[in-house]
């Protein structure tokens, strides 16, 4: 079964056929010649991974999903949150993301954070949402070459090898993990995960001819 993922970064591509079922070809957005930039303008996370998947289903035609990402800081209210990939503006870097959130948080004791990522799959026309969130902490100082964007400045508060809450602080940040580490225990590993339990339970065993 052919499921087109909203995406043109073909790292999250790579990452996502490693967990979904080889049922289902993957497919990017280039790969359905879509080389326009999709639309994300709502509040929430999950109203802008909907509406990128509503927009490639009505324009494409076809079976497909979109995900949004957010970081939320306790202290900050919840941001950067939907503002994640321009917290420093519209054509600032991930240091720049990096080094404003260090700013702000200078002097502030609470270092509670989650990322969350959301999974709007459009499939027969119907929209279902998958969720992933793993809750960690904003370490002091950028940590770590692996990854991407705020990956230096956060540590999970669970093990990679075990799933367990740290009871030692051991303080890795994303970025000095390696990414199968990162993946068993990041928001979108899980999201995906759920959206490949969902995917297998209802669609695997149909005939291709019925898609
Ligand atoms: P997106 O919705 O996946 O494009 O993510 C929005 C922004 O959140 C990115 O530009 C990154 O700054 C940040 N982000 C998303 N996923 C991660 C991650 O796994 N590690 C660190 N930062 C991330």
């Amino acid at each position: 079964m052919e499921l087109v993922f909203a995406t043109n970064n073909p790292h999250k591509l790579q990452e996502i056929r490693s967990i979904l079922s080889q049922h289902f070809e993957l497919k990017g957005l280039k790969d359905i010649c879509c080389n326009e930039e999709l639309p994300e303008t709502q509040p929430t996370i999950e109203g802008n991974a909907s509406q990128k998947a509503f927009y490639v289903h009505k324009n494409y035609g076809v079976d497909c999903f979109a995900d949004d990402t957010g970081l939320e800081i306790e202290a900050l209210g919840g941001n950067p949150g939907v503002m994640s990939a321009r917290y420093a503006g519209e054509q600032c870097s991930f240091e720049d993301n990096m080094n404003k959130v260090l700013n702000e948080m200078q002097s502030i004791e609470n270092r509670k954070a989650c990322f969350r990522t959301i999974i709007s799959l459009i499939i027969d026309g119907k929209e279902h949402q998958f969720e992933g969130r793993v809750d960690g902490i904003i370490l002091k100082e950028k940590r770590g070459e692996e990854g991407f964007g705020y990956d230096p400045i956060f540590a999970p508060v669970i093990s990679p090898s075990n799933g367990e809450m740290f009871k030692d602080h051991m303080e890795l940040s994303f970025a000095e993990m390696p990414l199968e580490e990162k993946n068993r225990i990041s928001h979108r590993g899980r999201a995906v995960r759920k959206l490949n339990e969902f995917l297998t339970a209802n669609f695997q065993s149909l005939p291709q001819q019925k898609r």
